[in-house]
């Protein structure tokens, strides 16, 4: 995300998907106004860095009155882009990429994916679910006929770069990298990274903190 100017912080943007699903989750119980002290408590922020948060993006409270819960859903719902369907493929269709392939939640954020690619002739022909594991190959007109907009990388650290290229190359400008790599990609190309080794190392560090702190008392 570095290359892209964005005018809000990161921090910022990284909470609004759990804001999004808290309210999400209020409007399914049925609750239609909460104060920004309740969202706290709620969500374990403070009322005010909630207030700071969604005053970047114009604010959505009344005095008095606190937020509307479904319009504040769908606000953020809308900043986060969720109501565009962004077709996505997986290109890796080892245990991650079929992991992901099986993963339900994806259509819940935006994401409609469409097929995966594989070099692996042994996994070409092959279905997760509804998604089809096709020969990379035929990765470049698949792209041009079905609109995709997203490339998943889940191959080895190795591969990822040329992968990348590949996907720019056939004009994909948005890559989420489950890769253990950082990639190299054209200025208007957003790389959103996920690491789940980097969260654990953050609990090792904070269980490690927690330790020395109760040997120290
Ligand atoms: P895997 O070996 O089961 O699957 C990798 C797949 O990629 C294989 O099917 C292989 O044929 C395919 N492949 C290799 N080079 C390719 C290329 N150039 N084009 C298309 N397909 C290619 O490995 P696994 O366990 O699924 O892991 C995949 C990647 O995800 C690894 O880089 C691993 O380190 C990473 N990983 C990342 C996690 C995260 O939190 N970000 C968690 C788990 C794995």
């Amino acid at each position: 995300m570095d290359k892209i100017k964005i005018n809000v912080s990161m921090a910022v943007i990284r909470r609004l998907p759990k804001y999004y699903r808290y309210l999400d989750e209020l409007v399914e119980k049925g609750i239609t106004r909460i104060s920004s002290k309740e969202f706290g408590k709620i969500l374990g922020f403070t009322a005010s860095q909630i207030r700071q948060d969604l005053n970047c993006f114009g604010g959505f409270g009344q005095q008095g009155y606190g937020y509307n819960v479904r319009e504040l859903r769908d606000e953020i719902a809308n900043i986060l882009g969720l109501h565009k369907p962004n077709n996505a493929i997986i290109v890796g269709a080892g245990n991650l990429g079929q992991a992901i392939a099986n993963y339900s939640g994806f259509r819940g954020s935006g994401f409609v994916l469409k097929a995966m690619f594989d070099i692996n002739p042994r996994l070409v022909g092959i279905s997760i679910g509804d998604i089809k594991i096709m020969d990379i190959d035929d990765m470049g007109e698949f792209i041009e006929n079905t609109d995709i907009n997203v490339g998943i990388i889940c191959t080895p650290k190795e591969g990822a770069q040329s992968v990348a290229k590949r996907l720019t190359g056939e004009g994909i400008k948005a890559i989420w990298n489950f890769a253990p790599t950082d990639l190299e990609v054209p200025e208007n190309v957003i790389v959103e990274n996920v690491q789940l080794s980097e969260s654990l190392m953050v609990l090792a560090y904070l269980m490690n903190e927690r330790d020395r702190m109760e040997n120290a008392q």
